[in-house]
């Protein structure tokens, strides 16, 4: 854990939180939805079919009861941007309008500076394209290649689209001239380094796609030629900053869209997506040739649950669409497949018959099983064959309702009995499990449940842990009762010691009339200690009689500290008599006696202190 301390101050970081709203910064990454007084959705950092993760508007932190990930809006983007503390602290600060003194890049500093230089050559290099396609007379053909097909201005513009000229270090000589380092303009791909060292342009008299996070920074390019020549697409390649397995194409412009739309829209190219969105489709992305992969999916899966796939009408777009179905379905999707007979691929498509045609297609796309008994036919599957395809998606329904639906459906269209179908399931489940081990089934899906302090702590249960646990709560809820306790149980009152971590930040930050706010103690914790605090701040306890509940669990805790002491006493007691230490068997009968007039001892201590006089 880096803490920031010294760096940043604590007061910035508070400052930061009371600007950023929790529920939209995580709402940009996963569909949430209002349940009760929390916001619960699908964890973005586990798989999972059914929402476990838990953001709390209230107490401004997030929590997984599945994976037991959790904290606040500086932990959720360190993790779901993968940046270190102090670039996430950056990143609130300037979408919150907030400036920090000092910019404190701790850690991984070398790496988070060449990242951030890889972005900003990037980011020359798209405006130098674009303002090359746009103003220079030496990019006519390529415009006049977009206008023939059928590029609007405005489309051009929000992909930024741009245009390579054909002299060889253009683009290098650019570059240089603003200051940018040869290494690193290297490291972007843009710029390909020749025997003699100079370096020339990857891209030449070519269209140019930039390629964008779904943060909107650009991490890679695609260009295109404006002919029929050979390759028809360069991409740069993989770097630090660009990978493609996890990029979707358009999806920086599509988030918004998918949320609202309800559904995903999934297509090949560069063109098809740009065309959809130039039509009005924004909720669409490309997954740029390759078939849709496992971190594609669950990008996707955090705005939405449906996707529908439309791939190129040939066969490797066949291919690909079956692969993608698995991998959607597999991430929690419900998955639709769009089938084009007429022109290649969507881009065809919608200038061909229209938007709205494209639209009814899409509307109404085969459901994954639909599509996978039709395609299996077509190839003239045996009924075994046929089966074996569907097995898996079968089997992983989560929704009782929908299995029963796809198994009739099956069962149907196979001609076989329902029984027959829900066997094959059984044998399929039981194989997996033998393969791996399912890892689902322990994930607790349930909120707003009694917190179990097995699951928080790891720890055999026992009288105690239940009664400090209830007390950390209500002292959460009501710091006022913070005097009391303090007062009855003193400056260690609780015995887990993650407890009493969390009890310390509480004891440093009251004071009267001021109520603290437990979500900046975080980042003085450690992981542990931070789990159970998030833990305890998403869940929200009903307290009847604050008051009287408190002074009860006081009372508990002080018994069972009485009941303990008690026993350490009688054992000590009894090695003295053994070793016939006189001195400390009077000791230990004086501080038992003080036990029996402070409490009520058990009768063997009360026989034991009378005896001893
Ligand atoms: P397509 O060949 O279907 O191209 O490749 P397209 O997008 O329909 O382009 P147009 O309509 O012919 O202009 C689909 C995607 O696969 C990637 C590109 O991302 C392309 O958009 N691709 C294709 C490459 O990366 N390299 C290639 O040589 C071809
Ligand atoms: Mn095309």
């Amino acid at each position: 854990m880096i803490r920031m301390e010294g760096k940043v101050s604590t007061e910035v970081l508070e400052t930061i939180r009371h600007q950023t709203d929790i529920v939209n910064l995580i709402g940009k990454y996963v569909s949430l939805e209002k349940k009760g007084h929390n916001y619960t959705g699908l964890c973005p950092f586990h798989q999972e079919k059914k929402p476990s993760f838990t953001v709390s508007q209230e107490k401004q932190v997030f929590y997984c009861f599945g994976c037991g990930t959790g904290g606040d809006i500086y932990k959720f983007l360190m993790l779901a941007e993968n940046l270190t503390f102090p670039e996430a602290v950056q990143n609130l600060a300037t979408q919150a309008g907030v400036r920090i003194p000092v910019p404190a890049y701790l850690g991984n500093e070398e790496q988070t500076r060449k990242k951030e230089q890889l972005w900003k050559i990037n980011e020359l290099a798209k405006n130098f394209y674009h303002y090359f396609l746009t103003k220079q007379p030496e990019a006519q053909p390529a415009r006049d290649y977009l206008a023939k097909r059928g590029l609007s201005l405005v489309a051009l513009k929000s992909f930024q689209l741009g245009y390579a000229p054909a002299g060889w270090t253009t683009l290098l000589d650019y570059l240089k001239q603003q200051n940018c380092l040869t290494g690193e303009i290297m490291d972007t791909g843009l710029v390909i380094s020749s025997e003699h060292g100079k370096g020339y342009d990857r891209f030449r008299n070519r269209l140019i796609f930039p390629i964008y996070d779904f943060l909107g920074r650009v991490v890679g390019f695609g260009g295109r030629v404006l002919d029929d020549s050979l390759p028809k697409y360069l991409n740069t390649p993989e770097s630090s900053i660009f990978n493609k397995r996890n990029i979707l194409y358009g999806l920086n412009l599509a988030r918004s869209s998918i949320r609202e739309q309800g559904f995903a829209l999934i297509v090949e190219g560069y063109l098809d997506a740009i065309t959809a969105h130039q039509f009005g489709l924004a909720n669409t992305v490309a997954t740029l040739g390759t078939s849709l992969t496992e971190e594609q999916a669950r990008l996707i899966a955090r705005y939405t649950r449906e996707a529908v796939i439309a791939y190129d009408a040939d066969l490797a777009g066949e291919v690909a669409a079956l692969r993608g179905v698995d991998i959607l379905h597999a991430s929690g999707c419900l998955v639709r497949v769009v089938t084009i007979r007429e022109g290649k691929d969507p881009d065809e498509y919608i200038r061909l018959k229209g938007i709205n045609a494209w639209k009814e297609l899409v509307a109404n796309a085969l459901p994954l099983l639909e599509y996978k008994l039709i395609k299996a036919k077509q190839k003239k599957g045996t009924t075994r064959v046929i089966l074996q395809q569907v097995l898996p998606n079968l089997a992983s329904y989560k929704d009782a309702v929908e299995q029963e639906e796809g198994i009739r459906k099956v069962a149907a269209y196979l001609n076989l009995s329902w029984e027959v179908i829900k066997n094959e399931i059984k044998q399929f489940e039981t194989q997996q499990r033998k393969v791996r081990p399912d890892s689902d089934k322990n994930v607790n899906s349930s909120y707003n449940r009694n917190i179990n302090p097995q699951m928080l702590l790891k720890l055999p249960v026992n009288r105690r842990t239940r009664a400090e646990l209830e007390l950390l709560q209500l002292l959460l809820v009501e710091p006022t009762f913070l005097v009391l306790v303090r007062q009855e149980l003193g400056e260690y009152a609780f015995k887990e010691t993650n407890f009493n971590k969390i009890y310390r930040c509480l004891k440093q930050t009251y004071t009267e009339g001021a109520h603290p706010n437990p979500v900046s103690w975080l980042h003085q914790l450690d992981e542990e200690a931070q789990k159970v605090l998030n833990r305890l701040l998403v869940e929200r306890i009903a307290i009847d009689k604050p008051e009287e509940r408190t002074t009860a669990l006081i009372k508990t805790i002080k018994e069972i500290n009485r009941q303990e002491q008690q026993t350490h006493l009688l054992q000590e007691l009894a090695e003295a008599e053994k070793t016939g230490d006189k001195e400390k068997v009077a000791l230990m009968l004086a501080a038992l006696k003080q036990i029996f007039k402070d409490g009520k001892p058990d009768k063997k201590l009360k026989s034991l202190t009378m005896g001893g006089k």
